[in-house]
């Protein structure tokens, strides 16, 4: 059985994912900003689930995180880059609004079907948010979007690569977005994709740089799923997105180098 090290793992996704691989019976490390939240996510599953604080932005934190797996584990079998944000964080009115529509997302879900179908004619309007640009977006948003989700996966990487080392076939998963393909940016969600983009270059660099040990470096697209990113519009379950990362992780036989969607490669 691996050791297993999720991000961002107390909602959404990344907690499905530590689901997933609890069922597998492998020892999950569910990460969480906040303490208190991963415990309560944490109920969920079975004890065997160990639940450690992380911001993967900053530095004390992960190295805090590390002591303690080096200390108790020894080594780390596979690391997941769950964590993220961004999508929210470009809208215009941002603040103002956002509230108010999760109201309608959440409670009227009815309604929030037949304003998705007036979407632009709202957005025009100026009744749901705008969305920012490549030409438009403050580089505050973007940097604050870079320091998360390439940054906080980039440090994560340099910190525990010494233990991954130390598992027989150590892998690193990079929870990517469609939204970073490189060939089809369109400078919608700017910061969010480009950071995107981003990790999947990082991706690439580690494979690379580390194709002579046994440690593989894949990054995957859960697809749009309905989560606080995805919104209750989107189409997929968490159970799906998550999936593919859970192959990734316990797969016999995977390449490295890879972007992956639904177990299959796609394009970068
Ligand atoms: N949902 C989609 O449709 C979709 C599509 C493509 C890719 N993705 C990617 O899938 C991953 C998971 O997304 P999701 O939909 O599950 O989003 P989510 O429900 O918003 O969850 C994001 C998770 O990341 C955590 N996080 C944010 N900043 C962090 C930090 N500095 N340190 C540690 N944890 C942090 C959040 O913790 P807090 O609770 O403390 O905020 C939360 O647990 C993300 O990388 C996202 O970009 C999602």
């Amino acid at each position: 059985m691996k050791t297993i090290l999720v991000t961002g793992a107390n909602r959404g996704i990344g907690l499905e994912i530590c689901r997933q691989l609890d069922l597998l019976d492998h020892t999950v490390i569910l990460c969480s900003r906040d303490l208190s939240k991963g415990r309560e996510a944490a109920k969920l599953l079975s004890d065997r689930v160990i639940v450690s604080q992380l911001d993967v932005t900053n530095e004390e934190s992960i190295t805090k995180l590390f002591e303690n797996i080096s200390n108790v584990h020894g080594k780390l079998d596979v690391l997941i880059n769950n964590a993220g944000i961004g999508i929210r964080s470009e809208e215009a009115n941002h603040k103002i609004l956002t509230g108010v529509k999760n109201i309608i997302e959440k409670k009227f879900k009815g309604v929030w079907l037949i304003t998705k179908n007036f979407t632009p004619a709202l957005r025009k309007a100026g009744f749901i948010p705008q969305k920012k640009s490549a030409s438009d977006v403050p580089l505050t948003i973007v940097d604050n979007i870079m320091l998360t989700n390439v940054y906080g996966a980039w440090r994560m990487i340099q910190v525990f690569l010494p233990l991954l080392m130390k598992s027989r076939e150590g892998r690193i998963i990079n929870i990517s977005s469609g939204l970073g393909e490189l060939k089809t940016l369109t400078g919608e969600y700017p910061g969010y994709s480009l950071s995107k983009a981003s990790l999947n270059a990082l991706t690439i660099m580690f494979a690379n740089e580390l194709k002579a040990t046994s440690i593989k470096v894949n990054a995957m697209c859960p697809g749009w799923v309905k989560t606080d990113m995805g919104g209750p519009g989107a189409p997929r379950t968490v159970s799906q997105g998550a999936d593919t990362a859970v192959w990734l992780a316990t797969a016999n036989d995977i390449p490295s180098g890879k972007f992956f969607r639904d177990r299959s490669e796609i394009n970068w």
